[in-house]
């Protein structure tokens, strides 16, 4: 494990960019399904000529849903046609901007813009970015001052919406993890440029000989930030089986890109509660999973403090050690394209990534695949 010193100014994701075609329509979907609040914008009426973005906040995930205002913009048009509505950056808040930048530049990162600071009113905002993979970018975040600017061309605005005012809360607490898809044979790779480039080290694996149903498999590596608040698990198809959901995901964001957005709450029954009143589409977990968690309990040391019928009723599914476990449960993809989706989860003193209910998630999302006529 690499915790050298250079490399501790790691304090956890800043923010999640989504390129979309409609901004202002994703921002609405986001604050009243998935149960965000606006807090800060940009667009023609602040003086931004250029772009138009809605930054939204749930308990400390705040995700950025932002679209180009001129026609021409070649690189936002070239990311929307290939990936459809699509996450373009993953924020990295850091305490030394220029120090993380450069330590990644003479590791061989490629630069998609040098440090630049950005001083107002209330405090200095440093910025630089890097790419990652496929067209997914890392921009380093560093903060000082008051906490009140959000980004450079940014006002802050408190949401004045009478639908969300009514909706019960979600409870989202922060962003536990992004899942990155990558095409077979790149994990490795990968998993090395995270080790090197930015310090993160293996947090956590599962290999294929655990996560295969009959159609498809997978292998994956969790990377985390030597103070371990970044965790990013890079997941690749493994072969030999049919056409699974990381080869459809690949296929339909036209390659590498982020996955699933997993948020923490304290409450997992209540976000889920909340999320179907809010009319969110979750997966169903397939039938049978209930029994055999059923049967698994009575073997093993572990009690739940929530009873197994309950969970059922919400598609939550539970993953466990010697020490605790942890409660997890899906969305359906966000758009059109089978891609990006959200995980809700609560951790009842586990660290684990929910190895033992892949096997369970892939069905899930497999019989979904089935109705989108793309297991083959
Ligand atoms: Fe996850």
């Amino acid at each position: 494990m690499n915790v050298s010193a250079h490399h501790s100014s790691h304090l956890g994701f800043d923010y999640i960019e989504l390129w979309v075609g409609n901004a202002k329509q994703a921002a609405s979907f986001y604050k009243t399904r998935l149960g965000f609040s606006l807090f800060a914008y940009r667009g023609l009426e602040t003086g931004s000529r250029t772009w138009t973005s809605y930054a939204l906040r749930q308990g400390e995930v705040t995700l950025v849903v932002s679209s180009a205002l001129p026609p021409g913009n070649e690189t936002f048009n070239a990311h929307l046609a290939r990936h459809g509505d699509a996450v373009r950056d993953i924020a990295l808040a850091v305490t030394e901007c220029e120090s993380v930048y450069e330590r990644a530049m003479a590791a061989g990162a490629v630069s998609v813009h040098p440090p630049q600071k950005h001083v107002d009113a209330h405090g200095h905002i440093v910025l630089a970015t890097i790419k990652t993979v496929g067209d997914t970018i890392h921009t380093f975040v560093e903060r000082s001052g008051d906490g009140t600017t959000f980004l450079p061309d940014f006002v802050t605005t408190d949401d004045p919406d009478s639908l969300t005012d009514r909706l019960p809360s979600v409870g989202g607490r922060l962003l536990d993890h992004i899942g990155l898809n990558i095409p077979e044979g790149d994990l490795e790779p990968l998993v090395e440029w995270y080790e090197r480039v930015l310090g993160f080290h293996r947090f956590f694996s599962i290999d294929d000989s655990i996560v295969h149903t009959e159609f498809s498999g997978l292998r994956s590596i969790v990377m985390a930030d030597p103070s371990e608040r970044t965790k990013i698990p890079l997941i690749e198809p493994a072969s030999g089986f049919r056409k699974g959901q990381v080869e459809e995901f690949l296929e339909y964001h036209k390659g590498a890109g982020a996955q699933h957005f997993a948020i923490l709450t304290d409450d997992i029954l209540a976000s889920s509660q909340a999320l179907r009143e809010r009319g969110v589409e979750t997966l169903k977990v397939p039938s049978g999973y209930y029994t055999r968690l059923r049967e698994l309990l009575q073997v093993g040391d572990i009690k739940l403090q929530e009873d197994v019928e309950v969970l059922a009723e919400y598609d939550i599914m539970v993953d466990f050690d010697e020490n605790g476990y942890l409660l997890q449960k899906f969305t359906k993809p966000m758009s059109d394209r089978p891609t990006a989706f959200f995980e809700f989860l609560q951790r009842r003193t586990f660290n684990g990534f929910g190895a033992n209910n892949f096997r369970a998630i892939f069905e899930a999302i497999e019989q979904e695949q089935e109705r989108r006529g793309n297991l083959q």
